[in-house]
């Protein structure tokens, strides 16, 4: 895999010299392409979206999980593995379940990292893939989109994602830099200058996109999955197809899924160990709560914040 991530490296080495940069939060800089931000040399990163949009072939059956890096990935990985997945593992077989013993990034990749990988996650032709991605509507590979495939979108309060990445980023920063202070976290977040940011340009680039493809697109806030996650696994079943049936109802299906999913249970499983690229698998739970933000914004950093959000979210019914 390293091997092929050198070979795309080096082939868009020109392109990425072009691109404007600044100072990353994680890595060294971070290059602006198609209007967004993204790394450079890793995974998820600008050469990697550029190989995605050259080669990257979707299906029809396809569905992909997409959020602003932060706003509950995992969670919604692990939510719609286990949905799509119920019937493997019911019952008995829960024990045995992978979200008890793997972390959901192993279950439901990001197309990002598929691009290396030297066998396919999915072999079976005819199996529904399941991918996850942070790339931007604008930077959508033209396949996913010419084969109508299905969105899964989650969001959240950018105050939460400010918070969720400044501690995230220090986690993983290069160990040559200095840890970011959160002035300077806050400040790069309010000019758009985030991974995959600016996230109020991704939210609204999905927001009109399912507006004009109600039946491709589930619009979904963090915010409100925690409230009732019962009745949004509910809605993310009845979109994708598999709605729950009395039966499984009845026998606590929909329970069973909610608690293998929550915060409690995924955290355990990721105590120890790391993905592939080396990230730890515990840097993807850190508090799982609405309102953090409290803790550390000033009451001048809130109000900048949800100025930005109201003028950029402005006719757009987003609340938080
Ligand atoms: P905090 O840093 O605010 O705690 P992502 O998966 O997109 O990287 O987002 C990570 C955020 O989701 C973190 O937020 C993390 O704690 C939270 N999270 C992870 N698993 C969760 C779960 N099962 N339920 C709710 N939130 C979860």
């Amino acid at each position: 895999e390293k091997a092929n991530m050198a070979i795309v490296f080096d082939q868009y080495k020109d392109r990425l010299a072009t691109l404007p940069k600044k100072k990353g939060w994680i890595s060294e800089n971070i290059y602006m392409y198609q209007g967004f931000w993204h790394h450079s040399g890793r995974r998820t990163s600008v050469e990697t979206v550029m190989a995605l949009q050259d080669t990257f072939i979707a299906r029809p059956t396809d569905i992909y999980l997409i959020t602003p890096p932060k706003s509950g990935t995992t969670w919604l990985k692990a939510l719609v593995f286990a949905l799509v997945n119920r019937n493997h593992y019911q019952n008995h077989n829960l024990s045995t379940h992978p979200l008890l013993i793997s972390n959901p990034h192993k279950c439901v990749p990001h197309i990002e990292s598929e691009l290396y990988r030297t066998t396919p996650t999915y072999v079976d032709p005819h199996s529904t893939r399941l991918f996850g991605t942070h790339i931007s509507y604008t930077s959508l590979p033209q396949s996913i989109l010419d084969n109508k495939c299905r969105f899964v979108y989650l969001f959240r309060n950018p105050k939460d994602v400010l918070v969720s990445l400044f501690h995230y980023a220090n986690k993983l920063r290069d160990q040559s830099r200095d840890q970011m202070t959160f002035e300077e976290a806050f400040d790069m977040f309010s000019k758009g200058i985030t991974p995959n940011g600016p996230y109020w340009d991704h939210v609204k680039g999905y927001h009109k996109f399912s507006l004009e493809h109600p039946k491709n697109v589930l619009f979904l806030k963090y915010e409100d999955m925690m409230i009732d996650t019962m009745k949004n696994v509910k809605r993310i079943a009845k979109f994708l197809g598999c709605p729950f049936t009395e039966e499984e109802e009845v026998k606590n299906v929909v329970q069973e899924i909610v608690r293998l999913c929550s915060f409690e249970s995924l955290s355990v499983v990721s105590k120890h160990g790391n993905l592939k690229d080396g990230i730890p698998n515990n840097v993807f739970f850190r508090e799982g709560k609405v309102g953090d933000w409290k803790n550390h914004l000033t009451d001048e950093m809130s109000r900048v914040l949800d100025e930005i959000t109201k003028d950029k979210f402005h006719g757009l019914n987003i609340s938080f």
